[in-house]
Formats: structure tokens, sequence, C-alpha cells
């Protein structure tokens, strides 16, 4: 270590840094991702585009190909229509009559499975429920009647386990819906079914429409990598070195000191915790990237900071940025290390960011 790294430098060393913690969304990379998704295409956007930042994410997935965006709930749907969003707009989630009545003032298209919301709402797709279990109908019968009304525009239902190749389930829920549509015979509705893995995995799952989520993100649906699809993450999460110290052996590092020294070692304090979405089973279980290296982040997470060892030398100095998830040099984290490592999927990782860390567009 030289001793720069004692000197005080208070502002990240990085140009690519310029606060605390920053999630770098790359709108080329959502942009191409759409681009190689089977079309017509639904871009998933709820759950502000699954923590990339929902109104940059719908511009960009509307520039590469996709016709329609979906959301889970009513005030998604106002958010786009005042930010501009033209396209057709699905509302997937369980509506109150309240938010029905946002849904529909956003001239946004909802999910039916009632005759209390089809009879509120212009333009309904009706949903069955095939076997996820969740939302949707069982009662073939009444989304029959559903489908044959004038105010019906869709047909579809969700895959439970398109994500697990090879199990039964997914192909029995096909099967089932495709005879639905047969029986309802009309062929002015939109028909569609597939999430990201459906429609990777399965052409015969595409129907009029693919309603892709994950994908567009450039994650992974069967929680491996990226690459195998063709795909490229789009965001990726940085901070910086804002403090150094040099432990003793015996030395710990955080609350409940659950990690100590067993030798010199140099600890870098980066200012990002579970307070922006950083989890605190990432204790002691994650490593992050400085100086294209990775450095195991050790003691607990705490709300505003993690600590991370750089070994018995180092020249790593104060301000350099820190990546945790994404690429810096030939090294690479990707979101799907990151939720293994916690016994999560991706979905819940880039979702779980929250919005004091800052989204920075890029491309
Ligand atoms: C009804 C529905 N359709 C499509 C999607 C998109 O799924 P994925 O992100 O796996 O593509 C979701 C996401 O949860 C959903 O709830």
């Amino acid at each position: 270590m030289s001793s720069g790294a004692s000197r005080g430098r208070c502002t990240p060393r990085s140009d690519a840094v310029h606060s605390r913690a920053v999630a770098r969304i790359d709108l080329g990379a959502i942009e191409r991702n759409c681009a190689r998704l089977p079309k017509p295409l639904c871009a998933v956007v709820k759950a502000n585009a699954y923590g990339h930042g929902m109104v940059a994410v719908a511009e960009a997935a509307l520039a590469g190909g996709a016709a329609w965006l979906a959301v889970a709930t009513a005030d998604e749907a106002a958010e786009l229509r005042a930010a501009g969003a033209g396209a057709p707009l699905l509302v997937m989630g369980a509506l109150t009559s309240d938010e029905l009545r946002t849904a529909v003032e956003a001239d946004a298209d909802v999910v039916a499975w009632t005759d209390e919301v089809a009879d509120a709402a212009p333009r309904v797709h009706v949903k069955l429920d095939t076997g996820m279990g969740r939302l949707g109908t069982k009662d073939r019968e009444l989304a029959l009647r559903l489908a044959a009304r004038s105010n019906a525009v869709g047909l579809m239902t969700h895959f439970a386990t398109a994500d697990e190749p090879g199990d039964v389930h997914f192909p029995a829920q096909l099967a089932a819906f495709g005879e639905f549509t047969d029986e309802v015979g009309r062929d002015d509705l939109i028909v569609h079914a597939a999430n990201s893995a459906a429609a990777l995995r399965d052409r015969g799952s595409h129907f009029d429409m693919v309603r892709c989520g994950i994908a567009v993100y450039g994650l992974d649906p069967f929680q491996e990598g990226p690459d195998a699809h063709g795909l490229e993450p789009a965001l990726s999460l940085h901070s910086w070195v804002a403090s150094l110290r040099r432990l003793a052996p015996g030395e710990s590092a955080g609350y409940g000191r659950r990690w100590r020294a067993d030798e010199p070692t140099w600890l870098a304090t980066i200012p990002i915790g579970y307070g922006d979405g950083w989890r605190r089973a990432l204790t002691n279980n994650s490593d992050v990237l400085i100086r294209g290296r990775r450095h195991p982040l050790v003691g607990a997470v705490s709300m505003d900071n993690v600590t991370v060892a750089l070994g018995a030398d180092t020249d790593v100095e104060l301000g350099d940025e820190v990546v945790l998830i994404g690429r810096q040099g030939d090294e690479r984290i990707l979101v799907e290390e990151v939720a293994r490592r916690i016994g999560t999927i991706n979905y819940e990782v880039t979702t779980g960011l929250l919005p004091r860390v800052r989204r920075e567009p890029v491309r």
C-alpha cells in the first residue's frame, strides 16, 4: 500500500461515480434485448421496471420494437401515461374499484376474471388460470362467457414453471390454454401467455404476443447467465472506496464483529448497505470489483456501508470506483451470482434496489 491510501481523498476517483451508490442503466442494452426477443412483444415494466427505472426503460423498450407495455398496478399505468407513453398498456394485477377507475382513466386495458371488472372496463383481457394458482379464473365456463363479451380484446394465462425446463406442468398449462382459445373461437382477440422463460424456451407458447419482463433487462429467467440467450444485462451497480484502514490480526469489521482479520489486512469501506437494497444476507458472502479484481465483502452489511478486505498489501486508493454488479476490467459480477449467494432469484435483487440508489440512464 502506498502512503497515498491514507491521504485524504474524499470524492470518488472515477468520473463514472457521482454519488454514493449508482445503478447505471444501459438503455441501449434494453433496446437490443427487445430487438432480440420474439414479436409482437409486450415489455413488462412493473415494479419500476424490475428496479431499472420505469419511464426510461419503457421508452427504450418501445424503441427496441416492443409494441405493448405491461404493468401490475393502476398507478404504474397512470405514471407511464403522465410521462407521455402512447403505446397500448395492460394492467395485469388485481384492482380495487378505485384502482380500476385509475386504470381506465389512463386508457389502459385491464385483466378480467370476474363480471365486476368486465362490467367496469372498456377493454379487458380475460385470464384463465390454467395452473398458476394465483390470479385468473379456473372456471372455464365463466372465462368463456367473459371472452364472448364485446369488450373482451384479449385472452391470457400465466405459466408457473416455464423456467424449469423438462417439467410436465408447463406443457399441460400450454395445452389447456390452447384448448380454451380454440373453444373461444374468436380471431379478433390478442392471445398471449409467454413470459420470458416460455418465450425463450418454446415457440409454441408465443400465440399473438409474448409478455417478457426479465429478459428485457438482460437477465436470465433460468438463473444461469444471460450469454446463452444473447442477452445483455442492462444494470450495473457502482459505489466508491470512501474510507481505508489497516487492521491488525484479531481486529474486526462492523456490527457484531462478524469478521476478524487473521493477518494485517487493508479494509475498504464502501457507502452502500441494506438501506440501498444491498441485502444483509450478503454478509461475508459476496465479492466486489475494485481495479478489475474481486475482493470479498467481509463483516456485516450495515444500513449504509459494507466493508471489503483488500489483503495485506494493496494498490487500492481512496476514491476508487467499486462495482458490485457488472463489469470492471476482465471481471464481471452477474445479478445471477448475487442472487445465488443469498438463495433468491435475479428478479428480487434488482427489484429490491431501493430509491436511495440513484438510477443513471446511459447508452
Ligand atoms: C402475468 C405476468 N406476465 C408476464 C410476466 C413477465 O415475466 P418474466 O419477467 O418472467 O418475463 C409477469 C411477471 O411476473 C407476470 O406477472
